[in-house]
């Protein structure tokens, strides 16, 4: 067994496991990537303080977000085809969330659908929706969600059109993979893969398969999303759709105080800074350089978190100590899930909480919820003077 020390180990052996169409799915940002990069890049940009001669001893990271207690401010993003990555990859991830005390979050576009995941699972998870121009479908997914006891609605509002990833386009990727002779010379170096996908039933979007009607292709994110996506999504069907969940609702994709001050007219119970892992729109700022203004708009008055571009526990720290309550991180445990399945994603949430643990300890913290801005070290004009 290899000797598994950091996340890129993890995305290493994903790579090397899971077939290109999949892990490229996973890893890529849309047009020339900036925003992907610079996600990870700015999270290098800020610095860590080091205190000493602090006593260290009796470390806590247990905190809540939306009111519900987790074991660390990390709880897994949504992220869409996870059950391609590894068969039952949604159950197998929401196992290991579980077993972590930290949230999971299901996608609408996830292969494992809502009751699927509830069955496998004992404690409520979140569920992330996509607008969609069909109400009725919409509404039977929310009750669906209701129904499975889901604690809380993450409904994604950065995402109406798909931001275009070359790669998904070039490798053709779809859910199941149709076997092309350059699919089928891959999936024949990835055999352990395909083994595990024979054995399931879970092939397809299960959210999505069996529940609309005079839907031709179901395979392409692209195409569902084109033919299905609610362009017309604003903030009247934001309060709408609140209003039809009646539970707690978590706001994603708010890049901009200005949205992040609409969030808090909406009475979202939190809102996530993210720009969708840098997939939608390419040249937009990384979520790091976003937070503090959007804290400043609405911090006291909201919960704020923060996804896209966490790859490690010090990162967690770093938007913990700029303001946020929670984090998510989408790659970093697709990479353990593709890597090693569900004990993958045990290694990446192990991974992170021991990162975490560390670098909080040498700030000169104890307990997480005491994590601030005298953690950090930014440069100035960080979250840039815009003009
Ligand atoms: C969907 O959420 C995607 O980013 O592909």
């Amino acid at each position: 067994m290899p000797v598994i020390t950091c996340i890129d180990d993890l995305k290493r052996l994903h790579k090397r496991r899971t077939p290109k169409m999949f892990y490229d799915y996973c890893e890529s940002g849309s047009w020339t990537e900036q925003t992907f990069r610079e996600n990870c890049s700015d999270f290098q940009d800020i610095r860590l303080r080091q205190r000493v001669a602090v006593d260290m001893e009796g470390r806590s990271l247990k905190t809540e977000m939306i009111g519900q207690e987790v074991a660390m401010p990390v709880a897994l993003a949504p992220v869409g085809l996870t059950g391609m990555q590894r068969a039952d990859g949604e159950i197998k991830a929401a196992r290991a969330a579980e077993a972590a005390g930290v949230p999971f979050t299901l996608s609408t576009m996830s292969v494992c659908s809502i009751e699927d995941v509830a069955e496998h699972t004992t404690k409520p998870f979140w569920f992330q929706l996509y607008t969609m121009k069909d109400q009725d479908f919409l509404r039977r997914l929310i009750q669906r969600a209701k129904d499975a006891k889901c604690s809380a609605l993450v409904i994604t509002l950065d995402l109406q059109i798909l931001g275009q990833r070359h790669k998904d386009l070039k490798n053709g990727l779809s859910t199941p993979p149709k076997l092309s002779p350059a699919v089928i010379a891959d999936l024949a170096t990835k055999w352990g893969w395909g083994i595990e996908m024979l054995r399931t039933k879970r092939r397809q979007f299960g959210n999505i398969v069996g529940h609309v009607a005079d839907i031709e292709d179901t395979s392409s994110l692209g195409e569902w999303t084109a033919q299905q996506f609610d362009q017309k999504l604003d903030w009247a069907k934001v309060a709408t759709i609140k209003e039809m969940w009646g539970g707690p609702v978590i706001l994603k994709g708010i890049l901009d105080p200005e949205d992040a001050r609409m969030a808090l007219k909406v009475g979202a119970d939190a809102i996530v800074v993210s720009n969708h892992g840098g997939r939608q729109q390419d040249g937009a700022i990384s979520s790091m350089r976003a937070l503090e203004p959007i804290m400043q708009a609405v911090g006291g008055d909201i919960e704020v978190h923060l996804d896209s571009g966490i790859r490690s526990g010090q990162d967690v720290l770093k938007a913990i100590a700029l303001g946020a309550k929670g984090t998510y991180i989408g790659r970093a445990y697709v990479h353990g899930l593709g890597a090693q399945g569900e004990q993958g994603v045990a290694t990446a949430l192990e991974l992170i909480r021991n990162e975490l643990d560390i670098a909080m300890a040498f700030t000169g913290k104890r307990n997480v919820t005491e994590v601030d801005r005298s953690c950090v070290l930014v440069p100035e004009g960080f979250s840039g003077v815009w003009a």
